[in-house]
């Protein structure tokens, strides 16, 4: 990090409960710029809810979020996005009776024109737009058209992957995009992931397999029922290591 420069996203002294379960005990957490996290730990360990707490999904019980030095209250998954804050879950959140278009843009449709303050969707620009962005994370698809429902899992992942980076989202956060995948599925999951840190992008990946955070992240953080016991950059650390911990 270059000195002074604040991290993307960071987590200062968080703490959440589920009615009984303690699942975040001050957990110290940041992302620096053009960097990728792999985040890892059982199950249970309080990833997931790590995540949720900085895509404003749940509220920390205590503890404070910041985005590039400056402190922020993230209310709603909306807000964490209008920061700059994407998440894409295993089982992610497209409507699979739209088209790869529609997907891209949900939300955050273009419009051509306003008539008494009803805004026009420009669809040509949603369908060339998605093209684009489709083809940017080297995905291939036939039509911009096709309904995600048609889509298999990974090229799924691809799409979400490619709505993230078409926002120019500033963090990107992957909670086991692998989920539920073939192995061919997977690796080229694992390829996207390999092209973000490529492309210099921000992003957190948390994943079960250690091979795959090894190969894909620069940095690893691993958490144990819900306490970060280790946080290193991958070359100063061994899978052995991680596992050592958890
Ligand atoms: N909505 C919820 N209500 C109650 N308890 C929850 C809820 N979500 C998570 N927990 C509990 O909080 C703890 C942390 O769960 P979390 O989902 O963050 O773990 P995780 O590290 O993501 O695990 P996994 O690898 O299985 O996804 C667990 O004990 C879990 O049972
Ligand atoms: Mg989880």
């Amino acid at each position: 990090m270059a000195e002074g420069a604040a991290p993307i996203i960071a987590a200062k002294g968080l703490h959440k409960w589920y009615s009984g379960v303690h699942a975040l005990k001050n957990v110290d957490f940041y992302v620096t710029k053009g960097e990728i996290v792999g985040l890892v730990g059982d199950n249970g360990a309080g990833k997931t809810t790590l995540i949720k707490v900085l895509s404003g999904v749940h509220r920390p019980d205590q503890g404070q979020v910041f985005i590039e030095g400056t402190p922020v209250d993230i209310a709603t998954p909306k807000q964490a996005m209008d920061l700059g804050i994407e998440t894409i879950y295993q089982t992610n959140s497209m409507v699979p009776t739209m088209s790869i278009a529609r997907n891209l843009f949900v939300g955050r449709e273009p419009l051509t024109a306003s008539f008494f303050g009803i805004g026009l969707m420009d669809h040509a620009k949603m369908r060339d737009d998605s093209v684009k962005a489709i083809a940017d994370v080297d995905l291939h698809l036939r039509s911009p058209d096709a309904l995600v429902g048609e889509l298999s899992g990974g090229q799924r992942q691809g799409v979400a992957i490619a709505r993230a980076m078409y926002f120019k989202s500033k963090v990107l956060i992957l909670d086991e995009p692998t989920n539920h995948l073939s192995v061919k599925e997977t690796s080229k999951v694992i390829g996207f992931v390999k092209g973000l840190r490529a492309q210099g992008l921000t992003g957190i990946f948390i994943s079960h397999n250690m091979h795959h955070v090894f190969q894909s992240c620069d940095r690893v953080v691993a958490m144990a029922r819900g306490e970060v016991v280790l946080n290193k950059p991958i070359g100063d650390t061994s899978i052995d290591e991680v596992h050592g911990y958890l």
